[in-house]
């Protein structure tokens, strides 16, 4: 990390005298926006009568660079909203007041907001340098100082379709790892397969009527899909037999056909720890996981563990149902042991007679811990893997990435980890999202990961094909395709808020018109190609004037450059994919409208390599950026 001695040291090269004002919260060597926060906030902490901090954190950046560099909206302070007044008449008498500065032209007063833009003599200089320096290492933030955070995701179920479910979990949780990650967070990536239940006991009474040892081999994931839907089938075919017989004999129907018993008794076995009846699921684990692997690689995912609800112990389990018991969380109900949340409602804080009414434990209902054969549920595994997560990780922190569509079941297992009283109760964090509509594949409605990332780069392909002179200087068409057609489909699903759904349509997700995947590729491609004709060496472009690039479109460029941290460390707060998807756009429309005038073949030399380290520094947030949200960027298509 660089010294903030060595920031003031630039600052003096750059005619600023006075150190800057700095305190703890800040980040201004890593983040060239807290430079401007630090010292605004400095300024008219005397001019208004706040504290630093409340001013500092009252700085926001605006949806456009139009409207400034940082805003305060005066109305937003919660101290001066307290004591109220007239809030246009105080952003005009704050702007007045505030004294002519090295970094901010005077601030424009619009209503009750101060609009602050800064001078781009200094910012192109404290921003360029910085970037061209650090190059991967200009954006992350060091908020994670080696604290360890697992991230759990992806989490198919082995056997069942990888449904959209899958998908966003895979992506989304990919781009929240290695958030963390650059921000120096040890992170640890888990799949928690669906690998246990009924379902094996299915599986494996299927696989041994018609299961070929080949094709298991060959394709482990469609075969085991077809045969878990062909034994399916076989048994609600039995199920209707025995109804209608029932039926006949006016009895209520009870027996579900021979081929369920099998299953179940299967299941009991495997449970029971049958070592014979355990190795063949082993197999379908590993080869599932085998195969898994591949397919994460395409998407540049590599996982620490494959975990699973299997590999959770008993001994986990019994602790807790143990520990449930014993503090009263858990009772009898009917056979089976229950938690009725109603009941475990905390206090209220100020008068300890009634419930806290922001407990909104009530709408949890009631949830099954053990099943009245005593055989464990998905709750129930949840509960020991937690435990037994901490027990060997000791994380500081732990996300699930899981669909909207659980948000019960993770609240329900985050209050029993609260009431067992674990200290790291509230070091659990659930990241939801909504549901995709329409996703299928030419195979049909059923998907499979595999089969989306063919599909896309099919059509990659066709589209790269339609310019026969570029296709031509492609290298490696094969790799450019794929990579370029799931960019594609991940630029699609991280583009808006996480809780909203979308409908999955690749052909306007591998489209160039628009923000997709595809446009953001080829937006690098371009700018690599400028620098690559150039031909002028780094080093050069490097040591380049850059006092230069004064331009409109520089400018403006440099001032968005500028944000780069402050996005990535906004995404660290929201793990929202979409605070980087949405720079990225921005900062390549503005890129791709400089070419036009701010030419680089023609320009005369030392206008030309000021030029270049401008793009050379755009060409290195794209990288990096891209790189985060999972994708691979390409030099050419
Ligand atoms: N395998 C589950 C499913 O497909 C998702 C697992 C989510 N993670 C968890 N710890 N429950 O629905």
């Amino acid at each position: 990390i660089p010294s903030i001695d060595a920031l003031n040291e630039r600052l003096t090269t750059l005619g600023i005298n006075d150190p800057l004002p700095v305190f703890p919260d800040a980040n201004p060597t890593l983040n060239p926006i807290d430079i401007y926060r630090c010292f605004i906030a400095h300024q008219l902490a005397p001019i208004t009568g706040l504290v630093i901090k409340e001013i500092y954190e009252n700085l926001n950046w605006t949806k456009a660079l139009e409207n400034g560099d940082l805003i305060l909206v005066v109305p937003s302070i919660v101290s001066i909203r307290k004591k109220g007044g007239n809030y246009n008449e105080l952003a005009k008498e704050w702007a007045a007041a505030f004294p002519e500065n090295p970094y901010t032209l005077a601030p424009v007063v619009d209503g009750s907001t101060l609009r602050f833009f800064f001078k781009t003599d200094v910012l192109t200089n404290l921003v360029l340098p910085s970037i061209l320096k650090y190059k991967e290492n200009y954006g992350p933030i060091n908020d994670g100082k080696g604290r360890r955070v697992i991230v759990e995701f992806s989490s198919p179920n082995i056997a069942k379709p990888f449904h959209a479910g899958h998908l966003r979990s895979t992506i989304i949780g990919g781009f929240v790892a290695n958030l963390h990650e650059i921000c120096g967070w040890d992170t640890i990536r888990m799949n928690y397969l669906g690998d246990w239940g009924k379902q094996f006991g299915i599986l494996s009474v299927g696989f041994k009527r018609f299961g070929s040892e080949e094709e298991l081999v060959k394709d482990p994931i469609h075969h085991l899909f077809n045969v878990y839907v062909k034994i399916n089938q076989i048994i609600s075919e039995e199920k209707e037999i025995e109804k209608k017989k029932a039926e006949e004999k006016g009895e209520k129907q009870t027996y579900n056909g021979p081929t369920d018993d099998e299953a179940r008794a299967f299941f009991a076995r495997m449970e029971a720890g049958d070592v014979e009846e355990l190795a063949l699921w082993k197999r379908f684990r590993e080869l599932s996981i085998e195969k898994y692997r591949d397919t994460y690689a395409r998407l540049n995912i590599s996982y620490d563990v494959y975990s699973g609800e299997s590999q959770v112990s008993k001994e986990a389990m019994d602790t807790a149902s143990e520990m449930m018991k014993t503090k009263g969380i858990s009772e009898e109900s009917d056979g089976a042991v229950i938690v009725d949340f109603a009941k475990h409602v905390r206090p209220d804080p100020k008068d300890s007679s009634k419930p806290d009414p922001k407990d909104n434990s009530k709408k949890l209902g009631k949830a099954i811990v053990r099943k009245r054969d005593g055989t464990s549920l998905y709750l129930t595994r949840d509960i020991g893997a937690a435990m037994e997560r901490y027990e060997k990780y000791n994380f500081d922190k732990m996300i699930y990435v899981v669909a909207s569509q659980q948000d019960l079941h993770l609240q329900q297992l985050f209050k029993i980890l609260s009431l067992l009283g674990f200290e790291w109760a509230d070091k659990v964090q659930h990241v939801n999202f909504g549901m995709v509509s329409g996703m299928s594949t030419r195979r049909g409605n059923v998907v499979f990961l595999d089969d989306i990332l063919q599909e896309a780069k099919e059509r990659m392909d066709g589209a790269m094909k339609s310019n026969a002179d570029k296709y031509a200087e492609v290298v490696d068409k094969d790799f450019v395709a794929d990579t370029v057609g799931r960019s594609s489909v991940m630029i699609k699903d991280m583009s808006a808020k996480r809780i909203r759904g979308y409908d999955f349509n690749l052909e306007a997700m591998t489209s160039f018109e628009g923000d997709t995947g595809p446009y953001l590729q080829y937006a690098h491609t371009r700018v690599c190609s400028i620098l690559r004709k150039a031909e002028v060496p780094l080093e050069q472009i490097e040591n380049a004037d850059i006092s230069l690039l004064t331009e409109a479109h520089a400018t403006k460029l440099v001032r968005c450059l500028a944000q780069y941290p402050d996005v990535v460390q906004q995404a660290l707060k929201t793990l929202e994919p979409s605070n980087v998807v949405t720079y990225l756009f921005q900062m390549t429309h503005i890129l791709s409208s400089s070419y036009s005038v701010l030419h680089v073949l023609s320009a005369d030399q030392e206008t030309r390599d000021a030029r270049l380290a401008l793009y050379e520094s755009a060409r290195i947030v794209l990288h990096s950026g891209m790189e985060l949200l999972g994708l691979t960027p390409v030099d050419r298509m």
